[in-house]
């Protein structure tokens, strides 16, 4: 069975035995009641025989990790984008990685002016490996097009740099949990420092929460913040643009705020 589908089936069965009333875990692997022992325990052979026990092996607690302590550690040894997205890609203390097909670190030019960041990949880019290349990925790369910028362009004016909140897909395409944001924030804050954009772009609201610790992209959007010294525009994710479509007015408008901000105007 592929990783993925092994994980998706384990969770959706724990699902289906929690609705049936599954409510403890007594051991994890099963007994068999069949299988006893030749001699009973009491029995004068099974005395004759028992040796005295063996003394039980020291145990060693193993220290509990911090996830977000070990980020931040590895992140302060990561010095060129290829090293941060190694580290990513290693790092073991985030669930998510478990059920994704690819990390998903980045896609476009990293000389970018603009650095675009999402939420977290979706089936197509957890199947692809890159960033927004479904259908929300696509209405972003008509969007960016409309003021003459795309991933694709070497150009650093017209080029756009893209990544994630999350570098894994979380399952069924739920919301990110705080303590997965938490965990791979360092490695997002290094993220920008390496790739040293002149503007961020925060599609959605995840993206918000987790560079600026502010939800309500309705009011959030078009307007400048801040992250990291860095000037931030929040805008409405494409996929809300898919399933709210007057909304790509505002869309429309942030688009021409960034595009003004970087002619200088
Ligand atoms: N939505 C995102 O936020 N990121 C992706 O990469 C794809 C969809």
């Amino acid at each position: 069975m592929e990783p993925d589908l092994a994980y998706h089936q384990a969770s959706a069965l724990l699902e289906w035995q929690v609705e049936l009333g599954v409510d403890e875990a007594i051991c994890e692997a099963p007994v068999n009641r069949y299988e006893l022992p030749s001699k009973p325990p009491g029995s004068r052979t099974a005395a004759r025989n028992a040796r005295p026990a063996a003394p039980e092996p020291a145990q060693t607690a193993e220290p509990a990790v911090d996830p977000v302590q070990e980020a931040r550690r590895i992140v302060k040894g990561t010095d060129t984008l290829g090293s941060l997205s190694e580290a990513v890609a290693a790092f073991p203390h985030c669930e998510l990685r478990q059920g994704a097909r690819n990390t998903v670190f980045s896609d476009g030019n990293p000389a970018a002016r603009v650095m675009v960041i999402g939420e977290a990949p979706g089936r197509d880019e957890d199947l692809q490996g890159k960033p927004f290349v479904g259908r929300a990925g696509q209405l972003l790369d008509r969007m960016f097009e409309a003021i003459g910028m795309g991933r694709t362009e070497t150009d650093p004016d017209q080029a756009l740099y893209i990544t994630n909140i999350l570098p894994w897909r979380p399952p069924r395409n739920r919301d990110p949990q705080p303590d997965e944001m938490g965990m791979m924030l360092p490695f997002i804050h290094r993220h920008i420092e390496l790739a040293e954009p002149e503007i961020v772009v925060l599609m959605g609201n995840i993206s918000c929460q987790a560079l600026l610790s502010r939800r309500g992209i309705t009011r959030l959007r078009g307007n400048w913040a801040d992250v990291l010294g860095r000037p931030a525009l929040p805008m409405f994710h494409p996929a809300y643009l898919l399933r709210n479509p007057r909304a790509k007015r505002e869309a429309w408008s942030d688009l021409l705020t960034l595009q003004a901000r970087l002619n200088g105007s």
